[in-house]
């Protein structure tokens, strides 16, 4: 078997640009974790087309940083809770790139009170955020990468999709629902690339992982007083928030065309705190 494109100079050991000429949509691609990943996958060659919903000079000034280190980078507007938006920005992205290799499902919400609390409109809109909005993403995109015959699908799902917590009911079973939707998925692409033929073991093939972070020190944490954040430390065996790279770089990983045989499966990140 032959893989391709990780190019790494056996005397430094220095990696080239594995993903050159291919095409990453990262949902809420400025901010973040996100941000994180634009930057790491733009860094291993990878034009990048950053979604964002509110943000727009935050993914300005992304796209500036990523064209000034001679990357390429287009900023999509669009809410992922909204099917129209989805599908538009998908055609927007291929009207622009002329093509989608990478699909990161990354824009997230969280609107955190207990169950007795919570109402229907509290559930819905962290449901059609964290967990329709992968699905109104990934249909169109899937349909592309089956008609191409490859690709990668990241759904940034989270730790309290694995073991919950209190006050996020709606948070997690939207995190925990990415869980079924990347298995299905990982399944139904394999299947659609046997039917059509393009089921080989030479090309980067078409993938879709999941990805569970723990704890991760961006916006979306801010906000957790100090002391609820040293109880969360006191039960990470690292006894630290991770860094949103510590994430990126996993992903990046998952997008090189030698990790074609890993799919369908949930990486976690969280300094041990679920194990
Ligand atoms: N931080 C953590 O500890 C942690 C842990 C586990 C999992 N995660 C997950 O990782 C992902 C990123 O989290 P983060 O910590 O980087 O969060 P963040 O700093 O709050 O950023 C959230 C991002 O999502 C975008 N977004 C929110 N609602 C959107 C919508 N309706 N449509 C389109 N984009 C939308 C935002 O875009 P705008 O700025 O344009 O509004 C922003 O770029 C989320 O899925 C989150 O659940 C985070």
């Amino acid at each position: 078997m032959t893989v391709s494109a990780v190019r790494q100079d056996p005397r430094t050991g220095e990696r080239g640009s594995p993903l050159a000429g291919r095409v990453a949509l990262v949902t809420g691609g400025a901010r973040g974790i996100g941000a994180a990943i634009s930057r790491q996958l733009a860094g291993q060659g990878a034009a990048i087309a950053a979604g964002y919903r509110r943000g727009r000079d935050g993914a300005l000034a992304l796209a500036g940083e990523v064209e000034s280190n001679g990357g390429v980078c287009t900023v999509h507007q669009g809410h992922v809770g909204s099917a129209y938006d989805c599908e538009r920005v998908v055609g927007e992205v291929l009207d622009q790139h002329g093509r989608l290799d990478i699909l990161v499902n990354n824009a997230g919400i969280t609107v955190d009170k207990p169950v007795l609390k919570m109402s229907p409109q509290d559930w819905n809109e962290v449901v059609s955020v964290n967990l329709s909005g992968a699905f109104y993403l990934s249909k169109p995109a899937l349909e592309h990468m089956v008609d191409r015959g490859s690709g990668r699908i990241l759904n940034i799902s989270s730790i309290i999709g694995q073991i919950g917590n209190v006050g996020q009911a709606n948070y997690a079973a939207a995190k925990s629902g990415l869980f079924g939707l990347t298995m299905t998925m990982a399944r139904e692409a394999a299947h659609a690339l046997g039917k059509a033929g393009k089921l080989d073991d030479r090309g980067p093939g078409l993938t879709v992982n999941a990805i569970a972070p723990g704890f991760i020190d961006t916006e979306m944490v801010a906000d957790v007083p100090e002391r609820v954040l040293d109880r969360v430390k006191q039960q990470i065996p690292l006894r630290r928030l991770g860094q949103p790279e510590e994430v990126a770089r996993v992903v990046a990983f998952l997008c090189e065309d030698a990790s074609a045989y890993v799919t369908g499966q949930v990486w976690a990140i969280n300094g041990g705190m679920e194990m």
